[in-house]
């Protein structure tokens, strides 16, 4: 695919304000690779900023979500090259981009592919979904997150079993460590995934944005901190026109209709 054409990430509408974004490298089991990771940056900058968009799907096929950074691009690099590709902007574009991210998983989420996954806000996975960090057995290790978001979202010890052994999680054990959000039939993954997106679409907007930033915000912050961070954005709210609209529609008994002000 190198060199043509062809989209590595196809970009659709499923639902009013959802996007979602299809990794289209198929024949490498949607291997990130750097080409693929900036045009991945690229949406996500764009999508970040579209007022139309108020939710973000991400999945791949059925036989892998991403495999993994792409180790026939890696095999003779130097870490001086790796530099100069600038990875980290790319993947800072997806950690900061403001609207709610869910991953549809089946198949492999592999090194990057499952860094990718633990990045996004939710993650939908179907049976046939495997997650794992297997760069240690490439003689490297996790260089975007693994380490770091496989501890906090599993545990020290069941995370170290991951990146020591490079063993892969099945769906069902993904589910119960707390990695992902719930497990679905393979063929339901994107449409669950599309339908949770769409009903976080009809929440009011600023109160979905400002609840993702406090909690990703919170999360490494001393709880004080945190909690303080968190009561000065909940009562920003309180200025919003759509808290103003949701609370007279519940008095009113009607439908709320949000504005996104
Ligand atoms: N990079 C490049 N190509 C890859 C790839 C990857 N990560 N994963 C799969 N492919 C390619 C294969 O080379 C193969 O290509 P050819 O048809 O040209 O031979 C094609 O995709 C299909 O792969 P398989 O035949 O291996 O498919 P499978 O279904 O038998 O196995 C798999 C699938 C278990 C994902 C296996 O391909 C695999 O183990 N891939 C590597 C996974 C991995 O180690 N990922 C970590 C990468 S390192 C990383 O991500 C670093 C970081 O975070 C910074």
């Amino acid at each position: 695919m190198k060199g043509s054409h062809m989209a590595l990430v196809l970009l659709e509408r499923p639902a009013p304000h959802v996007a979602l974004l299809r990794l289209n490298r198929t024949e490498a089991r949607n291997a990130l690779s750097p080409e693929l990771r900036v045009e991945l940056r690229d949406h996500f900058l764009t999508l970040s900023d579209d007022r139309d968009c108020r939710a973000i799907v991400i999945t791949g096929n059925e036989k892998a979500f991403a495999a993994g950074a792409d180790i026939k691009a890696m095999a003779d690099i130097s870490p001086a090259e790796i530099m100069a590709q600038d990875d980290e902007t790319n993947w800072a574009a997806i950690r900061h981009c403001r609207k709610p991210i869910i991953a549809a998983v089946q198949g492999y989420a592999l090194g990057g592919g499952c860094e990718l996954a633990m990045c996004c806000d939710l993650i939908v996975a179907g049976e046939s979904a495997r997650f794992g960090q297997p760069e240690v057995k490439l003689g490297i290790m996790p260089g975007a997150g693994g380490t770091q978001r496989l501890v906090r979202a599993i545990g020290k010890h069941r995370a170290m079993r991951l990146l020591l052994t490079g063993a892969m999680m099945d769906a069902d054990e993904a589910f119960s460590a707390g990695l992902i959000t719930k497990v679905v039939p393979d063929e339901q993954v994107v449409s669950d995934a599309i339908s949770i997106a769409a009903e976080i679409a009809e929440m009011p907007p600023l109160a979905v944005s400002e609840i993702k930033q406090v909690v990703l915000a919170g999360v490494d912050a001393p709880l004080d901190t945190a909690i303080m961070l968190e009561r000065r954005a909940a009562y920003m709210l309180f200025g919003t026109e759509d808290k103003k609209e949701a609370m007279t529609a519940f008095i009113e008994k009607r439908t709320p209709n949000f504005s996104g002000r």
